[in-house]
């Protein structure tokens, strides 16, 4: 405990009568000022140390690199937000019940889809940008249109013969996770959402082998 200068002084003053005792003023005086000298060390360490701190936790924020697949992310959300509306709009449109289970399917997907990789970019501090594709409105519309459910099948490529060149959808996908800096957190988001993709490449193959079945079927009950 410190005690006031006042005290002290006070403490040098010596009633008439009584013998000074040097020694033991002298001592009290030293422990006094040791002990505020020590506290005051001390207390200087601290605010040296919480400065450094600081200063290595702004420096390192100012310093910190943009991690190399912002991008992927942003372009994936993006993408998948722009699938949402498409799916959707083709599942109002249709007339097929059992496409539209498909559809509807495939749709809350890539709408969980946007709404994981917008968040995962939050996490890393760097909020979603969202961009509009000019490409993707025109593809909406068509989901959207009157048009046959074929033709909206041909569109996103299903039940097209594709060329032996054509991309590898599979190895378009894996391609993803070739950046070897990506985060284990989002990597395990990556690789969800790689498989989920993939299924819903099936799922719209098999309801699209379905719809066609059905067409056939009714093309036989009318003839
Ligand atoms: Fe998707």
């Amino acid at each position: 405990m410190i005690r006031p200068a006042r005290a002290i002084d006070k403490e040098k003053e010596v009633p008439k009568g009584q013998i000074r005792d040097v020694n033991k003023q002298s001592l009290a005086t030293f422990f006094r000022f040791t002990e505020v000298k020590t506290i005051a060390y001390f207390t200087a360490k601290a605010r040296s140390h919480l400065l450094t701190s600081l200063g290595a936790a702004v420096h390192g924020k100012q310093m910190a690199k943009k991690p190399s697949y912002i991008g992927t992310l942003t372009a994936i959300a993006n993408a998948e937000r722009g699938g949402y509306e498409l799916f959707k709009a083709w599942a109002s449109s249709t007339r097929d019940s059992r496409l539209r289970t498909a559809l509807n399917t495939v749709a809350v997907r890539e709408a969980e889809h946007s709404w994981a990789f917008e968040k995962r970019l939050g996490e890393l501090g760097y909020p979603l940008e969202p961009v509009k594709d000019k490409g993707a409105n025109e593809i909406v519309k068509l989901a959207a249109s009157r048009s046959a459910d074929t033709k909206k099948f041909h569109a996103l490529g299903i039940g097209v013969k594709r060329s032996t060149n054509s991309d590898n959808q599979g190895d378009r996908l894996l391609s993803l996770l070739s950046d070897t800096t990506i985060d284990s957190k989002t990597g395990e988001l990556l690789g969800r959402f790689i498989c989920e993709e993939r299924d819903s490449g099936r799922l719209l193959t098999e309801a699209y082998k379905s719809l066609q079945r059905r067409i056939r079927y009714k093309r036989k009950q009318t003839t």
